[in-house]
């Protein structure tokens, strides 16, 4: 069901744990399953320098946690905000539909800690506007 790369992720996640002093920090959760996301990130002129996850959830969202933080790290806000769940799911070389959902986590989390960064600097928080829609994805959780 799982390709080798999300095996891989799941097994050993990237950047587990938190960050102490984080920049920004993003909580999130899925109402259905009850998984939780929260992503810490460093921040130094406007470049993403660090980013860990703490995950309660499914091996889907474990991987997608872990390249999320691996995928906006070295990024700037504006490259970082950009970074889809689809993107997510294609660097970790697919994920079985009933499991993108899964992935949308860590992309609202990653949107959740920049604009906790933003926010706390005196910014407008960024919107989700112009942003990939997530309604075609299917949020019923099965483990
Ligand atoms: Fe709930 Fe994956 S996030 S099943």
């Amino acid at each position: 069901m799982y390709s080798d790369k999300v095996m891989d992720h799941f097994r050993n996640p990237r950047n587990v744990g938190e960050i102490d002093n984080a920049d920004g920090i993003g909580e999130v959760g899925n109402p259905v399953c009850g998984d939780i996301m929260k992503i810490f990130l460093k921040i130094d002129n406007n470049i993403i320098t660090d980013a860990k996850f703490k995950t309660f959830g499914c091996g889907a969202a474990i991987a997608s946690s872990s390249m999320a933080t691996e995928l906006v790290r070295g990024k700037t806000l504006e490259e970082a905000w950009e970074v889809s769940n689809k993107a997510v799911a294609e660097a970790l070389e697919g994920l079985p539909p009933i499991k993108m959902h899964c992935s949308v986590l860590a992309e609202e989390g990653i949107h959740k800690a920049i604009n906790d960064y933003r926010v706390k600097k005196g910014f407008e928080p960024w919107t989700e506007k112009n942003l990939h829609s997530h309604e075609q994805e299917d949020m019923t959780c099965q483990h």
